[in-house]
């Protein structure tokens, strides 16, 4: 019989060696005359233990990891493909602490299936809740979605239910379902991995969110720095096309619906709504003012849905499984699941879903491990290049979006980046300052020359030229960034500076005071 062999085909598997081990199996298994199928699937989401290789046996999946090139001769040796010993055997994965601990949701087949295959897709669960949604009438399944409690996974936070909703309302000849998938935060993945490792339950997504709303097409901005994930959406495109998942009878209903993949070209602004919609239609990538909503006046002028992939991929599971099983999970007004990407000076990095509530500092120090240094942690950037610095003093926060709200932070798309002690806070105040000067689209005064001379303010302050009095400066600065701009790229800007200046006032003091201290 032949045995089959995971070994993971995502890009932050490869990049730590999985095709090296691939072509290592390929070689052995032709020169020992081996009956085995290798499957490139997803990753799980522990990159400290990829390249992870699982085998199927008779017991379940074993696996073993992190797996070199030179360990697979020894590994086949040693018995692997009866999921025998050997110092990196791992077990079932479903019993590795870091899996053990997650709450599976969205991310349920990734690292499971094998990402392009429909039927291991709906051998898994997939095309539940689009088989629910032909069947149920749009106004119900956005009810659905209201009440299960979806809030927008890209950042803002914003109901997923209503925003539809407001789609639905729109009378229009077209309107439009517009998936965001240019993961500009630093320390992300979550969107990538799901590119990668689950590509349909994207698609499913947006078909429901097409069904629901009367959009009949759909696009997918892509970062272009993601070719592995762009490859792996147009296969997946083309084969729900052909298998008649997408087109002009999805799963055989009335409903017409169509993806089309579009590669974005590498602006973080993009990422925000209205810039991307205008990259879209081929302009230049700069923010548009609102109202009009996208909701109303999207892309080409028509009522577009743009949601972030990890909103639009956690729809299946809500439609098959209902809206209060989805709800059950979470607390206060963050509800379901979200995939905390740990990330940075890091011992367990990786990608974490569980329910809104985990403090911050379980996920940094018992799932993350501390910091891969071995030093302290001294700070945590949690939601991306915007988001704030929170120090140790803050760690019972909760994943919850208000709670973050509270303490000056935000969620953002849940990406976490840790750095030790030796991190130098007034740069890293210098360095928001910087990407917004280098990343803001230039439409708004405070944003595009509030950002430069903050960088400016900033140097001063580490050159002991006037620092309480520039220091100041930078605080009505950030004042001025935060309420004054169009969007949150310069208001947000702030969030960064503000918390470094607040929890780590230290590391404000001129250099020539700061190294006479050491
Ligand atoms: C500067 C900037 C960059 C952004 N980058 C992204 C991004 O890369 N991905 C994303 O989904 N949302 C991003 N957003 C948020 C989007 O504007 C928008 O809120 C989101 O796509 C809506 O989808 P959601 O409701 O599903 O979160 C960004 C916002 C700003 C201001
Ligand atoms: S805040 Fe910055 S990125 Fe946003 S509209 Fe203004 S200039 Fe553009």
């Amino acid at each position: 019989m032949t045995t089959r062999l995971f070994i993971p085909g995502d890009s932050g598997a490869i990049a730590l060696g999985a095709d090296k081990v691939a072509a290592a199996f390929r070689r052995e298994i032709a020169s020992r005359g081996l009956d085995i199928e290798i499957v490139r699937n997803g990753s799980r989401g522990a990159y400290f233990l990829e390249p992870m290789v699982e085998v199927e046996t008779a017991e379940g999946r074993i696996a073993y990891g992190p797996v070199k090139a030179s360990d697979v001769g020894p590994l086949l040796d040693a018995g692997l493909l009866a999921g025998g010993a050997h110092a990196l055997r791992l077990g079932s994965p479903d019993e590795i602490p870091f899996f053990k601990r997650q709450t599976r949701l969205t991310f349920a087949r990734c690292g499971v299936i094998d990402p392009l295959s429909l039927a291991d897709y709906e051998a898994h669960g997939g095309l539940a809740g689009l088989r629910k949604a032909v069947a149920t009438a749009p106004a119900d399944i956005v009810a659905t979605v209201t009440e299960s409690g979806l809030r927008g996974r890209g950042g803002a936070g914003f109901p997923t239910g209503i925003k539809w909703k407001t789609v639905m309302e729109a009378v229009a000849d077209r309107k439009y379902i517009v998936c965001n998938a240019d993961e500009g935060d630093s320390g992300t993945f979550a969107d990538r991995m799901i590119m990668e490792g689950d590509p349909f339950v994207l698609i499913e997504g947006m078909a429901i969110a097409g069904i629901a709303t009367g959009a009949t097409k759909g696009f997918v901005y892509i970062r272009s720095e993601y070719p592995h994930a762009i490859r792996a959406m147009e296969r997946a495109v083309a084969i729900a096309r052909q298998a008649g998942v997408l087109g002009p009878a999805v799963l055989g209903s009335p409903n017409a619906f169509d993806v089309e993949i579009r590669v974005g070209a590498g602006a973080y602004v993009c990422g925000e709504e209205t810039s991307l919609l205008n990259s879209l239609e081929g302009k230049r990538g700069v923010v548009r003012a609102k109202p009009p909503l996208p909701a109303l006046q999207g892309l080409f002028g028509k009522p577009t849905v743009v949601n972030n992939i990890i909103s639009l991929a956690s729809v299946p599971v809500i439609l098959d499984k209902g809206a209060a099983f989805y709800r059950d999970f979470g607390m206060g007004r963050s509800r379901g699941t979200i995939p905390i990407q740990i990330a940075g000076n890091v011992r367990h990095g990786g990608l974490f879903e569980a329910a809104f509530g985990m403090t911050l500092g379980e996920i940094v120090d018992d799932i993350g491990g501390g910091t891969a240094s071995g030093r302290p942690v001294k700070a945590v950037q949690v939601g991306g290049p915007l988001g704030a610095y929170f120090p140790r003093a803050l760690f019972d926060t909760p994943f919850d979006y208000e709670a973050f709200a509270a303490r000056d932070g935000l969620i953002g798309h849940a990406g976490i980046v840790v750095f030790d002690d030796t991190a130098d806070m007034l740069a890293q105040a210098r360095f928001a300052m910087e990407f917004c000067a280098i990343e803001s689209c230039g439409k708004c005064t405070p944003c595009r020359i509030g950002s430069t001379r903050g960088v400016e303010t900033l140097d001063k302050v580490r050159a002991g030229i006037e620092p309480d009095r520039n220091l100041a400066l930078v605080t009505d600065l950030c004042n001025t960034m935060k309420f004054g701009s169009l969007c949150a790229l310069g208001g947000f800007t702030p969030y960064p500076v503000m918390s470094a200046i607040t929890h780590f006032p230290g590391d404000f003091a001129p250099q020539i005071i700061r190294e006479a201290a050491e």
